[in-house]
């Protein structure tokens, strides 16, 4: 099969597409015949060893996992002896951080994995894992968000970010969104009651009073959280500094705050397939790749200017 390999860390440039061994199904995972994928700052992230201290994870010297990506759809092609939820032939999406999903077949453990609504596409399905997680985690499990609360989303525009709007709108929250200026019609149209454009007004001095407050791209200082909210998650980081300082300062004040990385599970998957299914989220993908332009895809969303996802497709039907 076809997969994008990598041998050590750096830019998309160190991608190859190879023929490798199929991966085999084991006791408690499905084999799946990939059809699209989704890029993530994790892919990035993962591929260029960085922060360092990722590296104790995924390899120190070098990449221990060969083929890179987590975002995944596609067709149950083989269930292992253990697994009870699916069936060959299934439609299903799902995460698998620690890599293989840029490749036709992928194995994955089936507790990582949701059925795909009923009519829903490949591509919008492939975007949905790890940020829909994210989105649906920092509000519920660690945002605590109540129906009728208001909630401060900042970096409302990206994947992460279009998911957490139109998710706290469908959960009954009153929804102020930060973005640019380019992506406020955009941000307005996903259901936020109040945009900001942050190159317009400086959030730093915004004086708003929320009951939660989501800072997706990771610029909020401690202060600009006990300011502006009454408990706050942490999603994203723009340095590893700036969020070490958050998190320092959090450890020394009673303002409820956390930090938090997001975990696949069927459960909250098939929350988002129904949500999905129920018209609750739109996904919104702005751009499309091949397969084979899966390099550049990761290079695009490297800007940190995405609007909603970017999909890259393995086969269109
Ligand atoms: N904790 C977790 O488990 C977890 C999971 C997934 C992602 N993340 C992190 O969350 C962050 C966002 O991920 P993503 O997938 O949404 O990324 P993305 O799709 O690449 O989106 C990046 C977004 O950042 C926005 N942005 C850039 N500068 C900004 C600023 N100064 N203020 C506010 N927004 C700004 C951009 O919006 P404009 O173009 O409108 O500026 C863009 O929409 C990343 O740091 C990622 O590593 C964490």
């Amino acid at each position: 099969m076809r997969a994008f390999t990598k041998t050590k860390y750096g830019g998309p440039e160190v991608l190859t597409l190879e023929d490798v061994p199929k991966p085999a199904v084991s006791e408690d995972s499905v084999l799946v015949k990939v059809k699209a994928n989704s890029a993530n700052p994790a892919d990035w992230h993962i591929l260029r060893g960085k922060p360092w201290f990722a590296r104790l994870t995924f390899g120190l010297l070098r990449p221990k996992d060969k083929i890179l990506g987590a975002d995944f759809s596609g067709i149950v092609e083989e269930v292992g002896e253990s697994v009870g939820q699916f069936q060959v032939g299934d439609r299903i999406f799902g995460e698998t951080l620690m890599g293989g999903a840029f490749a036709e077949y992928l194995v994955a453990k089936e507790q990582v994995c949701g059925k795909m609504p009923q009519g829903a596409r490949f591509d919008e399905m492939a975007c949905v894992p790890i940020a829909g997680l994210t989105a649906l985690q920092a509000l519920t499990t660690q945002g605590k968000l109540k129906k009728g609360e208001s909630v401060l989303i900042n970096g409302a525009s990206g994947g992460v970010g279009h998911f957490t709007v139109q998710i706290a709108k469908a959960f009954g929250a009153k929804v102020t969104a930060v973005c640019s200026t380019k992506n406020l019609d955009f941000v307005r149209s996903l259901g936020a009651d109040l945009v900001i454009a942050y190159d317009r007004e400086d959030i730093h001095q915004h004086q708003g009073d929320y009951d939660l407050v989501v800072d997706i791209h990771g610029n909020l200082s401690h202060r600009d959280f006990t300011r502006m909210g009454k408990r706050g998650v942490l999603v994203g980081f723009t340095t590893m500094g700036h969020m070490m300082t958050v998190m320092l300062k959090g450890a020394f004040s009673k303002f409820p705050l956390t930090q938090f990385t997001a975990r696949a599970n069927t459960n909250d998957l098939e929350t988002l397939a129904a949500m999905i299914q129920d018209s609750e989220i739109k996904v919104h993908i702005e751009k499309r790749y091949a397969f084979r332009e899966i390099p550049r895809a990761i290079s695009y969303i490297e800007k940190m200017r995405t609007r909603g996802k970017v999909a890259m497709i393995w086969d269109e039907d």
